[in-house]
């Protein structure tokens, strides 16, 4: 075992800042506007303490966790997230590959750069229980042909992005434009026209427009090109729509944040719910998601699972979102810095680096398996002193 290998996700991202090119990294590391929303989803997780049970016999630990029928060997999985081949390696393909080593949950991004197909190969095939992200188009034969390839390919359920009608202001991709370098793809979009994947996608043109006519000529070029953005979607035309595109996948919501919305998913016919701020990319200033999770819980619990994901970084951050009543956490950028230092091996000893940990707090808290931890051994920092 090399020495400077890291011990913590933090060793991973700082390697990663190391590793990866200026423009990359800023991509990758940076939320919305003042970039509240993506610090508080960390410090959240510094304010809720441990209440530790002792004298409990921890002497065989299970992190496995069930969604859908299903049996994870570890309550942690990958979110989606964009254009992994940028990071290293094989992106999404060497992502895939750690993820079913370790017997967790992936969710692709639409947007990745290896085609969605290829990475469920990689992952040993539909048995990998992977689930599809996707962003709904105002094009919807096109959406509707790529649930059926996710279908087909044997995806297990369809994530909806709900939380990005339009682009987060992120400054750093306004005053440089991320342009994938070739050879890379955006793999899944249909292959019409081959230079399409290194062209701004309309939200992406509509991040730089200065002014309201600036914007209207946007959207005005976009239009005659016949591109559209898809900022109508509603809950009761959109799940329905989305329901009636698949037999066998499950629908999940990725991206509720209050009570009322996670009411409204369920309503409408959800199977699942992620609550998510998108890494604080998207509206900056909101709560983080360990804060929204309770109210979200409140709702969902008993009905649908709840996923979380925001600011994971330790396994003590799992612990602390399962015992507000997450069923299932997920990691973004932590994956990524892992993707960064070492391709699929680098994911693996990320996810490792958050299974021990995990695995450590549910001993030295008293939780013999996820059931065990309950919201009795969290406790709430005192500033006062007392
Ligand atoms: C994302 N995220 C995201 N979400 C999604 O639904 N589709 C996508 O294509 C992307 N792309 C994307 C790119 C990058 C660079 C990041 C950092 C994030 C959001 C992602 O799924 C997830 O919600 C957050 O990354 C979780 O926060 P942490 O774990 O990164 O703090």
């Amino acid at each position: 075992q090399p020495s400077d290998r890291p011990l913590s996700v933090a060793g991973f991202e700082a390697i990663a800042k190391t590793k990866l090119k200026q423009q990359v990294w800023d991509y990758y590391v940076s939320g919305s506007d003042e970039q509240t929303t993506i610090k508080r989803n960390r410090s959240s997780f510094d304010r809720l303490l441990l209440r530790p049970r002792v004298f409990r016999d921890v002497s065989v630990i299970d992190t496995s966790a069930t969604l859908f029928g299903r049996k994870y060997l570890f309550p942690v999985g990958v979110s989606p997230s964009a254009m992994q081949k940028l990071v290293g390696g094989e992106g999404e393909l060497d992502v895939a590959r750690a993820i079913a080593a370790r017997g967790t949950l992936m969710i692709l991004s639409s947007n990745s750069t290896s085609k969605l197909e290829d990475v469920l190969d990689a992952a040993g095939g539909p048995d990998a229980s992977f689930w599809f992200q996707i962003y709904i188009s105002q094009d919807r034969e096109k959406s509707s042909r790529l649930i059926k390839r996710a279908e087909k390919a044997g995806y297990k359920a369809l994530a909806v992005t709900v939380d990005t009608p339009v682009l987060g202001n992120r400054y750093n991709e306004r005053k440089t434009q991320l342009v994938l370098p070739k050879p890379l793809t955006l793999a899944n979009l249909e292959d019409n026209d081959p230079t399409a994947s290194s062209k701004p996608s309309l939200n992406r043109e509509l991040l730089q427009a200065l002014t309201r006519e600036e914007a209207a000529q946007i959207q005005d070029a976009a239009k005659k090109r016949g591109l559209l953005n898809a900022s109508d979607l509603t809950w009761h035309e959109t799940i329905p729509w989305m329901k009636q595109q698949t037999n066998k996948m499950k629908i999940v919501v990725k991206g509720v944040m209050t009570a009322e919305d996670a009411l409204l998913a369920i309503q409408h016919g959800a199977d699942a719910i992620v609550v998510s701020n998108h890494g604080g990319r998207q509206l900056d200033g909101v709560a983080s998601t360990l804060e929204a999770l309770p109210e979200i819980v409140d709702v969902a619990k008993g009905r649908v699972p709840v996923l979380m994901d925001g600011g994971i970084t330790r396994g003590s951050d799992v612990f602390k979102a399962l015992a507000l009543g997450a069923d299932f956490c997920l990691v973004g950028r932590p994956a990524l810095w892992g993707l960064a230092y070492d391709g699929q091996k680098g994911v693996e000893m990320v996810l490792d680096v958050l299974e021990r940990e995990l695995t450590r707090t549910m001993a030295l808290c008293g939780a013999r398996n996820l059931q065990e931890i309950e919201k009795g051994m969290l406790g709430v920092e005192r500033r006062d002193g007392f």
